[in-house]
């Protein structure tokens, strides 16, 4: 098909419906589905084709103009987004309130299709949190072939200048890093760590050392400290971690002596967490892939004789822990966004645990892996959303597995 017949830049009016994961809403033109973006369910509004062909099985596209507002509807409180601009964002134009409804949506209706689990899911803001703005403590601003330091559009390489991003901290736009050029760089990290720890700003691709943050976690009745490389994985929200661990303790209620596995296990927070819960008689396998992940998870752990941090890839890890007939009381999991894959879920499955806590930042992925689960005798005991990337279409999931009965 020849690039003369693209639909790019085409419009039409179309009846906005359901909200789909990927920050978009479903409309249907010609008998075609349409992925709109910039627009909320229930309204009409004249889309702009962002990408499509005749042919295609959908079109994506760009609300330029509201014809018909939701309710739900606000001016974006940040300037650079819509339309053709900053891509960072995929809900600016609701109100915060409103896109947690949204994210909800998209939660059940992924757990609904890709496990057929019905669910009544909400998506809670994380402790903290007022108005979804200045919560990004780690950015990764874009930098044009001029050295101009910007955030990128959607699905696109181009850069839009921006002096401000109104979702990452004070602290990191403070960090002057919007105010100058980057001759030479393709993106700027910057990172905000939480407590007094001073911003650092890492030049991409960085010329020295990787410089490491300091980041202190704390939830009721537990606290720990950790060094993690500025560009290695870490949660954005400053009260994501605490958030997240705190939950995982509540649900899994780790006995001191018991064995546990905590798979994708990054600078070690659950690791930490779970040793200090089985103490000393008990032990924590931590599998992690990232080399700079284990050796900050090493460093981390290593006041924790009861840890061993294994450096390997999980889906290849687990199998000779099966076929040794490794036991595990307990397993975390918190997979990059494809989920952990059918063969991850039956190995973890085979280690008998009696109880599983999957920290998911894809629902989709989380669904597909909670159907395998189920397969694998491991049904949904628990559920909960929270927001932990307000104003975006992105959040966290974490289910609780537990075996399901005979019967
Ligand atoms: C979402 S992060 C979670 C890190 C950690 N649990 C935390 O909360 O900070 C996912 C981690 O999985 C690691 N990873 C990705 N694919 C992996 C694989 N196939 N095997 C092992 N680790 C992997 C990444 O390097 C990253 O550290």
């Amino acid at each position: 098909m020849s690039s003369e017949e693209s639909l790019l830049g085409s419009e039409f009016e179309a009846e906005v419906g359901n909200v789909a994961h990927g920050g978009h809403c479903v409309a249907r033109h010609d008998g075609r589905v349409v992925f709109v973006r910039h627009a909320l369910p229930g309204e009409r509004v004249r889309v702009r084709v962002t990408e499509g062909r005749p042919g295609d099985r959908f079109l994506r596209g760009d609300a330029v103009e509201v014809l018909q507002p939701s309710p739900h509807r606000v001016a974006p409180p940040c300037r650079f987004s819509g339309p053709g601009r900053c891509g960072g964002c995929d809900w600016q134009h609701a109100d915060i309130s409103y896109t947690r409804e949204l994210k909800a949506a998209v939660v059940a209706e992924q757990l609904r299709r890709l496990a057929g689990i019905d669910l009544e899911v909400t998506v809670e803001p994380v402790p903290g949190d007022v108005d979804g703005l200045r919560w990004r403590t780690r950015v990764e601003f874009a930098v044009d072939r001029g050295g101009a330091p910007g955030l990128r559009a959607h699905r696109s390489h181009d850069v839009v200048g921006v002096d401000d991003c109104l979702i990452a901290t004070h602290r990191v736009v403070g960090s002057g890093v919007l105010t100058r050029a980057w001759p030479g760089s393709t993106a700027v990290d910057v990172v905000a760590p939480s407590g007094t720890g001073d911003v650092v700003v890492v030049p991409v691709p960085a010329a020295d050392a990787v410089p490491t943050v300091r980041e202190h976690v704390a939830t009721d009745g537990w606290s720990g400290d950790f060094e993690v490389g500025a560009r290695g994985f870490w949660q954005v929200h400053p009260g994501a971690a605490a958030t997240f661990v705190g939950h995982v303790l509540r649900e899994l209620a780790p006995a001191p002596g018991e064995r546990a596995v905590d798979l994708y296990a990054g600078a070690g927070l659950f690791a930490a967490a779970l040793a200090d819960a089985v103490g000393e008689e008990g032990s924590v396998l931590a599998i992690e892939s990232d080399a700079r992940a284990v050796a900050d998870a090493r460093r981390n752990l290593a006041a924790r004789p009861q840890v061993e941090v294994r450096r390997g890839k999980v889906d290849r890890a687990m199998r000779p822990l099966v076929q040794q007939g490794i036991r595990s009381d307990l397993v975390v999991l918190d997979p990059p966004r494809s989920g952990a894959g059918k063969a991850v879920v039956r190995d973890l499955a085979a280690l008998r645990p009696r109880a599983v806590a999957y920290v998911a930042c894809d629902p989709a992925a989380l669904a597909r892996d909670v159907a395998y689960a189920r397969e694998a005798g491991y049904g949904l005991r628990s559920l909960r959303a929270f927001d932990a990337f307000p104003f975006t279409h992105h959040m966290e999931c974490i289910a609780i597995l537990e075996p399901e009965g005979p019967g």
